[in-house]
């Protein structure tokens, strides 16, 4: 069907053009990664996991597990060189397995879909939050009266509901243009400005009184609070915050050039990316310590937390609202690789053209995000499983389908692919490879397949 398919892997072309440096490869897999899961959800899953042992978890995860699947994901997808469905469908067959490992990244479109249909809610938040800031609301503001604010905003449906729609209808509007060329610019100063503003708030925080006590709960490990299902839980943060586990890395490898290194790449993302959750969590723990607040308490907590920070600095009002600025643009660029995966399939699959998919797809998911919207308000007594509609299409995302989907990708990269094609992307010489490989094989398909059983409790304990 599609007229590229070279023979020889290294002559593949995108149909979609190729990044034009490494730099831009980094920048925009950065761009996906750093968003809200670093900055709102971290915090608030350490929190409500009880901190330190959460953490340690969540680090080995994100380095024995996350990173290798990364590097999985990104020299299956420049090997096969178009979107994740086909790619799979390819690689499978060309590697003497099945074409039906494209329902693996059938399976990742979905997962798109569903993360951004409750993403692009939260991401409504903080684009509220930016209007909020600039209107002085929380000038001097205390804990209760931020609190106050939240809850105010997030009760009323309409609220929510308005800015989950502005949100998505930009990021479509995006999508449907194409978007390489903007995203690379935005990213390039998004991110060291949000960690500049980061580094301000940190200042703040060790100044606040309580800074020890933050830096105890997220470093002192008391592994009598970890639970498996807070191990599935930091595993799935794992995956949720690479933006691993369901072909949108696959997809950004698709435009990596040849002569690019895969594990420098891999490994600059995953170092960066880390660095913002743990930063983040060092300016939040100490912030909620400082003014009662609980750790526990909830998707609230960023929100709860930050407005009293810069209520109380100078020059809080232009601060406050050029973080929140910072952070819808991070929510944005990650929102952007949430649905490309879903719109490059529709393209290439359904002949399709890119504004069309794009619009389909947005409105898909602006529907389904309702039942997020409708999560904090009108529905939100109506509870069943992991809890509202929003708990349980989180769980599901992150904590069955982004860890499965990272499972199989490893399991196709290590055990699937022959030694020579893997070898031949990553380069084969060093104990690198090697490394990868011993990670690929058995250290991440084991340890996602335990983590998860035992959660599910479908193994038993052994003492
Ligand atoms: N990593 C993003 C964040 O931390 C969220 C995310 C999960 C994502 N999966 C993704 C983004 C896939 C882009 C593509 O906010």
């Amino acid at each position: 069907m599609l007229s590229n398919q070279a023979a020889d892997p290294a002559k593949r072309t995108s149909l979609h053009g190729h990044w034009s440096s490494r730099m831009a490869f980094i920048l925009a897999v950065t761009g996906s990664a750093v968003g809200l899961g670093n900055i709102w959800k971290f915090p608030y899953i350490a929190g409500q996991n009880g901190g330190g042992a959460f953490v340690l978890v969540y680090l080995l995860c994100v380095f024995l597990v996350g990173m290798p699947v990364m590097m999985s994901e990104v020299l299956i997808g420049r090997r096969g060189r178009r979107n994740p469905v086909a790619t799979m469908a390819l690689l499978g067959q060309e590697e003497g397995s099945s074409p039906n490992w494209k329902w693996l990244g059938g399976v990742g479109v979905l997962a798109g879909i569903l993360i951004l249909s409750y993403y692009s809610v939260v991401a409504g938040w903080t684009v509220a939050y930016v209007f909020k800031s600039a209107s002085g609301v929380f000038a001097g503001a205390q804990a209760e009266q931020v609190s106050a604010q939240f809850g105010g905003f997030v009760g009323d449906w309409r609220l929510v509901g308005f800015s989950h729609t502005l949100f998505m209808g930009l990021t479509t509007f995006v999508v449907a243009r194409g978007v390489e060329r903007g995203l690379e610019q935005a990213v390039r100063f998004m991110v060291p400005a949000l960690m500049v503003l980061l580094f301000v708030l940190l200042g703040f925080s060790i100044s606040s009184g309580h800074f020890g006590e933050g830096l105890a709960f997220m470093f002192t490990p008391d592994f009598s609070k970890l639970t498996w299902d807070s191990v599935l839980a930091a595993m799935g943060q794992a995956f949720f915050t690479l933006s691993i586990g369901m072909g949108a890395i696959m997809a950004y490898g698709a435009y990596l050039p040849e002569e690019t290194s895969i594990t420098g790449a891999s490994g600059s993302v995953v170092v960066a990316d880390t660095s913002i959750a743990i930063l983040a969590g060092l300016v939040i723990f100490p912030l909620v310590f400082a003014n009662g607040l609980d750790p526990a308490d909830g998707p609230g907590l960023v929100f709860d937390t930050l407005p009293l920070a810069f209520g109380q600095m100078a020059g809080g009002v232009f601060f406050s609202t050029l973080f929140f600025i910072l952070l819808s643009f991070a929510a944005w660029t990650s929102a952007i690789g949430l649905m490309e995966p879903a719109v490059a399939w529709l393209v290439e699959h359904q002949f399709r053209t890119r504004a069309q998919a794009a619009v389909m797809v947005g409105g898909l998911i602006w529907l389904l995000g309702f039942g997020s919207v409708l999560s904090f308000n009108v529905l939100s007594d109506f509870k069943f499983y992991k809890g509202t509609i929003f708990d349980n299409v989180d769980h599901l995302t992150s904590n069955v389908m982004l860890p499965l989907g990272g499972m199989f990708i490893a399991i196709f990269a290590g055990w699937v692919m022959c030694r020579n094609s893997t070898a031949d992307e990553l380069g084969s010489s060093g104990t690198l490879y090697k490394i990868w490989r011993i990670l690929a094989r058995f250290v991440a398909p084991v340890a996602i397949l335990f983590i998860f059983l035992k959660a599910i409790g479908l193994l038993p304990d052994l003492s």
